[in-house]
């Protein structure tokens, strides 16, 4: 039996994790929004891109769960997006009662599923989806870290006019404006970032990986990126459903490591089969130590602000 995924939310990040997926043949897909058609609408026209792709995937689209049951990925991505002059906090109230629900019924008809949250704000919301789900802390992920750091990456190729596969770059922490690009441990084909980038220069360029969704967000005024959060979604399933034991930067739930416990976070995370095989930590000064508490003391934050959907 092919596996199967489902996707939670036909929006723009939902469809374009659709698309990825079908597009490396990774599994068989369900689409579900509440929107009456829309996860329809987008289940057929990329069902009918399958000759072209030359791939037999079965892409389903529904408003029903039942069709999702024995999912061996669910991801969510349902919820709203950020406007122009928001931050990805300020969508944690009206997100949380969406990925609530979703999780509840998602949960029901796949409970052996492995499960990875995107919708914002990401770490707390990954939180409040573990603990609705009742699942185990290694069934539950969230997605922030690989896109930060593909973005980071790129920025640095820009800069230093090389391909991004030369560059191993990653961050830590958070997915939001307390996010950590990791410079020590970043390099261009074992070079460190130090040596190749004035400081200055370097300092510009993290502020850029930082505000790089809210960038996307002022430019396209009704959205947020939905690209690259999909291929994020898609390097972690495809990990998942091939067991590959890779370490990616993702959120996952912190019982002391990095000093840091019952909360979600990012940090690097083993990921296989069974979801977070485990998480890898790695030594930091003290710069780095500080930086890594003021980010997950905002995470914090906004996880007690969902006292009231965590009752
Ligand atoms: C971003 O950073 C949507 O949070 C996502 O673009």
């Amino acid at each position: 039996m092919r596996p199967k995924v489902t996707i939670i939310g036909a929006g723009n990040t939902g469809s374009a994790t659709a698309l990825w997926l079908a597009a490396k043949n990774l599994c068989d897909i369900v689409l579900l929004d509440v929107i009456p058609g829309l996860a329809e609408g987008k289940a057929i026209d990329l069902q009918d891109a399958m000759p072209m792709l030359g791939y037999a995937a079965t892409v389903t689209g529904t408003e029903d769960y039942k069709l999702t049951a024995h999912s061996d990925v669910l991801v969510i991505t349902a919820g709203s997006p950020r406007k122009p002059g928001m931050t990805r906090e300020d969508l944690a109230q009206v997100n949380a009662g969406v990925v609530s629900q979703a999780v509840v019924e998602a949960v029901k008809y796949s409970p052996e599923a492995v499960m990875i949250v995107l919708t914002n704000p990401v770490d707390a919301l990954t939180y409040l989806a573990f603990r609705k789900s009742g699942l185990p802390k290694n069934q539950v992920l969230g997605q922030g870290g690989i896109l930060d750091s593909a973005r980071f990456q790129v920025l640095l190729a820009q800069e230093l006019g090389v391909s991004v596969e030369s560059v191993n770059a990653f961050t830590l922490g958070g997915h939001g404006d307390g996010m950590l690009p990791m410079l020590r441990q970043s390099n261009v084909c074992g070079v460190p970032l130090q040596d190749l980038i004035p400081a200055e220069k370097l300092k510009a360029l993290v502020e850029r990986v930082r505000n790089r969704g809210t960038e996307i967000v002022n430019l396209l005024k009704t959205g947020s990126a939905a690209f690259a959060p999909g291929a994020a979604l898609t390097a972690m399933i495809e990990a998942i459903l091939q067991n590959t034991h890779r370490v990616l930067p993702c959120s996952a739930y912190c019982e002391g490591e990095f000093g840091l416990s019952g909360l979600y976070f990012g940090v690097p995370v083993q990921i296989g089969r069974s979801g977070v095989e485990r998480i890898v930590e790695l030594p930091l000064n003290a710069e780095e130590r500080s930086a890594l508490e003021a980010s997950a003391a905002k995470v914090r934050e906004i996880i007690s602000g969902l006292s009231a959907f965590l009752k």
